[in-house]
C-alpha cells in the first residue's frame, strides 16, 4: 500500500486518501502559487487554517521555497490574529472560507477580513489573501451540501480562491536549498505578560528532532497507521502531524472533527476504521470521554492499537488508568510526553516497551536531553526532590530565538537561572529517578508557607469516583496568604451535595495534608477551555475573587461558561 494521509472529515461520510505522490504535486503547485505572489526565501506567510489537507500543503509549500510559515490556530479572534500578522509582517495570508466543527460553523474568512482591516488601520497591508473553497465540498451537519463560496465577500485584487490559482499552477517546483540554521517556521505562544512570543524553529535541528522523536517515542514501523488528534494550529500539530510523520514516510490520519460528533465515540470509530496503531491525544480529551459510559469505547474493535500517547499537560493517574485499561486493554504502552512549543519535540517521555510505566510520570529524558531540578537559589537538586525543571544543554529541536526579539528570548528563558534553559514548569524526581512534571511554576500555591502545585490537588480531586475534572487556583487569604479555590465537574448523574464536599475535603487532607484542605469547592458543570481544551486558569482566578474584569475570552470554546460560573459562586466563596 502507498504511504498516504487518510483525511477524515467532520462528517463520517466525508473522507479521502492522499498519497505522498499526490501530496508532492499539490505542494509543488501551491509553492508555485506562493512564488507568483512574490513570496521568496525568508518571507513570512500567515496561515489561518482548519484541519484540512490544504493546511498541511500550505506549510510544506512554504518550507519548499524557504518561506517561514506562521500558522495561527483558527480559533483565535481577529484581534489576536491581526496582532500576530503585524508582528511577523506577513504580506500573504492563507485561509479557508469556513469549517464545521461538530455542529458549529466557524466563518474563517470573515475573521480574516476583520484581522486584515485591523492590520490596515495600523499601517500594515496584507497584499494577498488565498482562500480555500471548503464548505461547498463537505457534508454539513444538517445534511445539505451546497457551495456557498459565492456568499463569501472577496476583495478584488487581494482575495483569490485557492482552487482557481492551483488549476493554473505547474506541479513541479525545485526546492530551495536551506542552511541548517535557516528559519523553518514560527509559532506564537501567549506570554504570561505582554505581547505573544513568536517562537522560531530552524530547518536542520527542528526537523531531525521531529523525525527522531517521532520514530522512537511512537515506535513507528512502516505498516503502522498513526493518528494525532491535535490541531495543526499548535506545536503538536506542526511536529507530530506534519513534520515528524512525513519525515518518517508515515501513513497518518488527519481529522477535521471533534470527539463528540456525531456521537461520543467518534475517536474510537476512527481508530477502528483506519486500524490505527498509534493514537496521540490530550488528557483533557480523555477526561471528557471518561464521563460517558464505557460502552462508547467497548463497542469498537481497538485491537490495532499498540502505543497510546498523551500530550498537553501531565496526565492525572485516574485518566491514565482509564486510557490504559479501557482503550489500551492493558496491552498498549502509554507515552506520557512532556514538551513545549519552545522545545520543538518531546524532551521527557517514556519509550514504548522499554520504560516501565508509572501513571502520571513523564519518566526520563529523550536521548541527549539533560534535565535538572533547581531550588529557589539555583542549586541543582540531586536524587529525590522537587524544584524548577530546567535543561542543562541544548538539543537539536530547541527554539533559536523569538522572532525579532532576541533580548526577550534571553530574558524569558535564560535569565532566571543563567546557564540553563528554564521551562517555567516545576517537577519532582522520585526515588527511582522518574520525573513528575507538577505544572507551571506560576500555578504553584503557597498556603501558610506550604508549597504545592495546583496539578497535585487536581489529581487528588479527580481520584473521587464522582469527579470527572477539576481545576484549582490560588485565592488570596488574609491568614494563610493563599487558599485553594477548586472547580469540580461531576460525572453524569452524580449529585453535588454536602456529602460530596465533605468527601473531597477529606480526600485532599489525607492525600496531601491538612494544610491543603480546600476553602472553596464550586460545582462547575463546565470549565472555561480554549478550543484545544486548555483550561484558562487566568479566568478561574478572576472568578475566585469575583472580579468580572476577565479580559479577552475570544479563544474560549464556549464563553457562556464564564457567566455561568460567576452566577453560581458558592455562598462561602
Ligand atoms: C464554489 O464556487 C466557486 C465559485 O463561486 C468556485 O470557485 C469554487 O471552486 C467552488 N468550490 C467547490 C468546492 O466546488
Ligand atoms: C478486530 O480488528 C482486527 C484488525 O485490526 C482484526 O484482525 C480482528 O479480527 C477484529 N476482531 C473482531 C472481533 O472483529
Ligand atoms: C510562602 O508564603 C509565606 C508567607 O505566608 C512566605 O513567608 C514565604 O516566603 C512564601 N514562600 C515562597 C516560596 O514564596
Amino acid at each position: 500500500m502507498f504511504t498516504s494521509i487518510f483525511r477524515e472529515g467532520n462528517h463520517p461520510d466525508d473522507y479521502s486518501r492522499l498519497t505522498y505522490k499526490k501530496l508532492l504535486e499539490e505542494v509543488c503547485k501551491f509553492a508555485n502559487v506562493l512564488k507568483s505572489k512574490g513570496i521568496k526565501k525568508g518571507d513570512r506567510v500567515a496561515v489561518y487554517m482548519p484541519m484540512i489537507l490544504e493546511g498541511v500543503v500550505t506549510l510544506l509549500a512554504c518550507a519548499r521555497i524557504g518561506a517561514v510559515h506562521s500558522l495561527v490556530f483558527a480559533g483565535f479572534s481577529s484581534d489576536s490574529f491581526s496582532e500576530r500578522i503585524m508582528d511577523c509582517q506577513a504580506r500573504v495570508l492563507v485561509t479557508a472560507d469556513g469549517v464545521w466543527r461538530g455542529e458549529k460553523h466557524l466563518a474563517l474568512k470573515s475573521i480574516c477580513d476583520q484581522a486584515m482591516d485591523k492590520c490596515a488601520k495600523n499601517g500594515h497591508n496584507v497584499e494577498h489573501c488565498i482562500v480555500v473553497s471548503h464548505l461547498g465540498r463537505v457534508t454539513s451537519p444538517t445534511g445539505v451540501q451546497q457551495n456557498q463560496s459565492n456568499k463569501i465577500p472577496m476583495r478584488e485584487g487581494r482575495d483569490c480562491w485557492w482552487q482557481d490559482l492551483i488549476a493554473e499552477a505547474s506541479s513541479s517546483c525545485y526546492p530551495e536549498w536551506m542552511q541548517a540554521e535557516d528559519p523553518l517556521f514560527m509559532l506564537y505562544t501567549s506570554g504570561s505578560t505582554g505581547k505573544p512570543k513568536g517562537v522560531l524553529h530552524t530547518t536542520g535541528g527542528y526537523m531531525i528532532y521531529a523525525a527522531t522523536t517521532f520514530k522512537y517515542v511512537f515506535d513507528y514501523k512502516p505498516s503502522d497507521v498513526y493518528w494525532c488528534t491535535a490541531d495543526i494550529g499548535w506545536i503538536t500539530g506542526h511536529t507530530y502531524i506534519v513534520y515528524g510523520p512525513l519525515a518518517n514516510a508515515a501513513t497518518s490520519v488527519l481529522f477535521e472533527g471533534i470527539p463528540f460528533y456525531p456521537d461520543n465515540d467518534r475517536f474510537w470509530s476512527v481508530v477502528q476504521k483506519y486500524k490505527v496503531t498509534q493514537f496521540y491525544t490530550a488528557p483533557t480529551a480523555i477526561r471528557a470521554l471518561m464521563k460517558f459510559q464505557d460502552d462508547f469505547v467497548l463497542r469498537h474493535n481497538l485491537s490495532s492499537l499498540r502505543v497510546l500517547g498523551s500530550v498537553g499537560e501531565p496526565i492525572n493517574p485516574e485518566a491514565w488508568l482509564w486510557y490504559y485499561k479501557l482503550v489500551g486493554k492493558e496491552r498498549c504502552s502509554i507515552v506520557d510526553t512532556f514538551w513545549q512549543t519552545e522545545t520543538g519535540g518531546h524532551v521527557l517521555t517514556p519509550l514504548p516497551g522499554a520504560t516501565p510505566m508509572k501513571p502520571g510520570s513523564a519518566a526520563f529524558p529523550f536521548f541527549g536531553v539533560q534535565p535538572v531540578l533547581l531550588d529557589e537559589s539555583g542549586r541543582e537538586i540531586e536524587g529525590e526532590g522537587e524544584g524548577y525543571l530546567v535543561f542543562k544543554r541544548p538539543w537539536p529541536g530547541i527554539m533559536r530565538t523569538l522572532f525579532n526579539n532576541h533580548d526577550r528570548y534571553e530574558t524569558t528563558y535564560f535569565s532566571k537561572f543563567p546557564g540553563y534553559y528554564c521551562t517555567g514548569d516545576g517537577a519532582r524526581r522520585d526515588g527511582d529517578g522518574y520525573l513528575w512534571v507538577t505544572g507551571r511554576v506560576d500555578d504553584m500555591l503557597n498556603v501558610s508557607g506550604h508549597l504545592m502545585s495546583t496539578a497535585e490537588v487536581e489529581s487528588v480531586l479527580t481520584e473521587h469516583n464522582a469527579i470527572a475534572e477539576a481545576a484549582v487556583v490560588a485565592k488570596p487569604h488574609p491568614v494563610k496568604g493563599e487558599c485553594l479555590y477548586c472547580f469540580v465537574t461531576t460525572i453524569d448523574h452524580a449529585v453535588f451535595d454536602e456529602k460530596l464536599l465533605t468527601e473531597l475535603k477529606k480526600l485532599v487532607r489525607e492525600r496531601i495534608g491538612p494544610f491543603a484542605q480546600p476553602d472553596v469547592i464550586q460545582n462547575a458543570p463546565a470549565l472555561p477551555k480554549t478550543r484545544s481544551g486548555k483550561i484558562m486558569r487566568r479566568i478561574l482566578r478572576k472568578i475566585a475573587v469575583n472580579d468580572r474584569n476577565v479580559g479577552d475570552v475570544s479563544t474560549l470554546a464556549d464563553s457562556t461558561v464564564v457567566e455561568q460560573l460567576f452566577a453560581t459562586r458558592p455562598a462561602n466563596a
